[in-house]
């Protein structure tokens, strides 16, 4: 059998730090602190707790070259080889380790740079929800823990030598630009016209043109920037209650401009999905659309391979995309939310993505409002 190391792996030296109490008794520092190993392999997505031999095991045998399993157990011992491809730390050839190896090899196959692997991978939640762990304290809340914030403009000249600018204009994008907001106390019960949802998810998402760059390389022409041209980020849809699309998950299709139909919902399996998805954010549930901004990473991974700043452009994309949703939303006189704090594990399974292709990064939504100010909302007051 023939073995080698997962290609990315980072190993986390965790402390816990305990009351140590024969430390209190014997009259020393009462505080202990335990080092262990946390393995953070990307492709399994958990994280895993190793012992000494098992990191020095992993420190000895290469990502790149396969291994006879018997050489590598030599150099460590044979319980430890056991351990790390059960784990899938190290993956094998063999038939019964199919299933890792084809984790690795996916992950392999997108070209993500390792640090920005492991940052996606290991940020991503689960079932997370308000009142569990996502600390969303108020204002009153914050101040009181952490003091007040720090400014929230700063100077670094002299105010005597700073350049005073003329105040701008008024001018077209004015009223859009001021009447954004994100919007908190959407209507239950309105629905979403179809002609505004779709000029919405053509003007923000949608192919305005496609060009060829290189024979069969094509890129489309859309109206937020994008890295490298290549519009990486895929819009899947929530539909609660659009005009003449029944309720359930979709994906847009930016040059057809086309819902194409995932899973089928009830109007309660959508309301609890958008709950989930939101980590319980009961303020954006009532929004009839919500879209979810996944970035599909091979297609911007395939110029910007192993690359420093691509994981940067994939979330820089998202803001610009949620942005321009925004202002069309706006537009049509409703407004919108984009927010990050997301279920992403619950939101993959539901569309059924793979999170080492398919990054989740943010979810909007927009409806109509309801009237009520039941959750702050930040309009411009003149
Ligand atoms: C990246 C990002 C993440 C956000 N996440 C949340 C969120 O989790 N919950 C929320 O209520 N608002 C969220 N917002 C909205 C901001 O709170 C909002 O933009 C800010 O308070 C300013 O208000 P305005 O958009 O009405 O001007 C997010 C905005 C951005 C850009």
């Amino acid at each position: 059998m023939l073995i080698r190391r997962c290609a990315v792996l980072f190993v986390e030296p965790r402390e816990n730090l305990d009351l140590d109490w024969s430390s209190l008794f014997a009259g020393e520092g009462a505080l202990g602190a335990t080092v262990r190993w946390v393995a953070l392999a990307p492709h399994l997505g958990v994280e895993i707790e190793i012992g000494n031999d098992e990191m020095l095991a992993l420190g000895g045998i290469s990502l790149t070259l396969w291994r006879e399993r018997a050489a590598c157990e030599q150099q460590s011992s044979v319980d430890v080889i056991a351990r790390l491809l059960a784990l899938g730390l190290l993956v094998s050839d063999a038939p019964e380790g199919a299933a890792l190896r084809e984790r690795d090899e996916v992950l392999r196959a997108q070209h993500w740079r390792p640090l920005s692997a492991a940052a996606h991978m290991f940020s991503r939640w689960g079932d997370m929800r308000v009142d569990k762990g996502m600390q969303f304290p108020s204002f009153e809340e914050l101040v009181e823990s952490y003091g007040t914030p720090p400014a929230p403009a700063i100077e670094r000249a002299d105010a005597g030598t700073a350049l005073l600018l003329p105040s701008a204009e008024r001018a077209g994008l004015d009223e859009t630009l001021f009447q954004r907001y994100t919007g908190r106390n959407f209507d239950p019960a309105a629905i979403l016209p179809l002609a505004t949802a779709s000029r919405l998810l053509q003007r923000a998402f949608g192919s305005q043109g496609e060009r060829e760059m290189a024979p069969d390389a094509f890129v489309l022409k859309k109206l937020s920037p994008s890295a490298g041209g290549l519009h990486p980020t895929e819009a899947y849809v929530l539909a609660q209650r659009v005009e003449g699309v029944a309720p359930g998950l979709y994906h847009y299709h930016p040059v057809r401009h086309a819902l194409e139909p995932l899973v089928a919902m009830d109007t309660a399996q959508t309301a609890e999905l958008a709950m989930r998805m939101v980590a319980d954010q009961d303020w954006f549930v009532d929004a009839p659309m919500m879209v979810v901004l996944v970035a599909r990473v091979e297609r911007n991974f395939w110029k910007y391979r192993n690359h420093a700043k691509a994981y940067r452009a994939l979330l820089l994309d998202a803001g610009h995309l949620s942005q321009t949703f925004y202002l069309l939303a706006t537009e049509a006189g409703m407004p919108a939310f984009v927010t990050a704090a997301v279920n992403e594990v619950d939101i993959e399974r539901a569309f059924g993505l793979d999170p080492l292709k398919d990054m989740v990064v943010a979810v909007c939504g927009c409806g109509a409002a309801s009237g009520a100010q039941d959750t702050v909302e930040m309009r411009y007051e003149p």
